[in-house]
């Protein structure tokens, strides 16, 4: 953190050695490795810490896909690990699904829009709560896409107001409170009183785990991300949001990224490479008091726990090309990789004017 004014190292070696962390989120733009990186992350964790939790809170659960194994609600030991477990939660509706338009409905649609996302901030507080009882040494979050993630981090506010809302409706309409009950799920025959006791324990947890949130020692937020503006301008916003909420946050992975070291010809590869290149300056300027970690594009998928593992070295070591273009080695490979490619060519063209089938079709 603070103090000596040192490069941050291209890791997320840090998060490693943090040992005070209890909370590390992990968020992005959609489809950009938010699973891949937050599992890799887990695995890296649970070598180093007694017992770690990953949870994913995202609807489109995917963490199933990347350990290769279901996972449910509650924690479940993922394969190969004796400390490393990992639960799916049910995200809650939309808030606009919850409130109706018409008629008497006008009270009830009117509280459902001045309080958005009440009914996900009090499951998310529920889980919290059930989370903080069992004793995890560090927990990790799989976040859903950016929007949604803020709307979680802005829980705590969403619960106080919704609390606040509640009071100034029970003194101003009384008995009509009931109908409301409904609106939160709980069963008619819980009073208002349940669920202003309800809130109140809630509003306990989320103090709390607030608390938590804040504190650079135990929790921190890994933006991930790919070299391209649109994850750029998101990742922008997603930092400028965590700063107003006060939630540490100092590593981004830059996924996805192409390096120039297999002496690629491709015209649409190497444009490809100079786009990515001019938003990797970017993020290196705009975040130079960052861990900025680099990861490869693969060729294929990272699934399973293989997978993961193998790809995890690059979250330890900043990511090395085989060649660095220019080099003698890598204009000797790619006059031999031309060669090779004129020779097929040349036999293409032979069997062509032959009369006979190219080899691929
Ligand atoms: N560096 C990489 N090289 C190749 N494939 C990758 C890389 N990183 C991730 N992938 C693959 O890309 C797909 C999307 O990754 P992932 O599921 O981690 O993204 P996500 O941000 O969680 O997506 P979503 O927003 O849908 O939850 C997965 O199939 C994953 O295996
Ligand atoms: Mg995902």
């Amino acid at each position: 953190m603070a103090g000596q004014e040192e490069i941050p190292e291209g890791t997320i070696r840090n998060v490693l050695e943090q040992e005070s962390l209890k909370w590390v989120f992990v968020g992005g733009k959609g489809g950009v490795g938010k699973t891949t990186c937050s599992s890799i992350l887990s695995i890296l964790l649970a070598s180093v810490r007694s017992s770690v939790l990953i949870i994913s809170t995202d609807p489109a659960h995917n963490l199933s896909d990347a350990f290769q194994q279901r996972f449910t609600k509650s924690p479940t030991l993922v394969n190969g690990f004796t400390n490393l477990y990992a639960m799916e939660v049910d995200p809650t509706v939309e808030p606009e699904e919850t409130g109706s338009s018409d008629g008497m409905d006008g009270f009830l649609s009117d509280l459902a829009n001045s309080i958005p996302g009440i009914d996900e901030a009090m499951s998310f507080a529920e889980m919290l709560k059930l989370v903080q009882t069992m004793d995890y040494s560090v927990i990790v979050f799989d976040t859903a896409p950016t929007g949604h993630t803020l709307r979680l981090l802005q829980f705590p506010s969403t619960l106080e107001k919704g609390l606040a809302k509640m009071m100034t409706l029970k003194s101003k309409f009384g008995g009509l409170l009931g109908q409301m009950t409904r609106m939160f799920g709980v069963g008619e025959e819980f009073g208002e009183d349940a669920i202003l006791g309800r809130l109140e324990g809630m509003k306990e947890v989320i103090e709390q785990v607030n608390r938590q949130f804040k504190d650079p020692d135990l929790t921190t937020f890994v933006c991930v991300c790919i070299p391209e503006f649109l994850s750029l301008y998101e990742t922008e916003r997603l930092v400028q949001e965590l700063t107003k909420f006060e939630i540490d946050t100092h590593n981004i992975i830059i996924n996805q990224v192409l390096f120039d070291e297999e002496g690629v010809e491709s015209k649409l590869l190497k444009a490809r490479m100079k786009m990515q290149q001019k938003y990797l300056d970017q993020f290196y300027m705009l975040y130079d008091d960052f861990n900025i970690t680099k990861l490869p594009l693969l060729p294929q998928e990272v699934c399973g726990v293989e997978a993961l593992k193998d790809f995890s070295q690059h979250f330890l070591k900043p990511y090395k090309p085989l060649f660095i273009r220019g080099t003698l080695e890598e204009i000797e490979i790619r006059v031999s990789r031309l060669q090779e490619q004129l020779k097929e060519a040349e036999s293409e063209l032979e069997r062509a004017r032959k009369g006979k089938k190219p080899i691929n079709s």
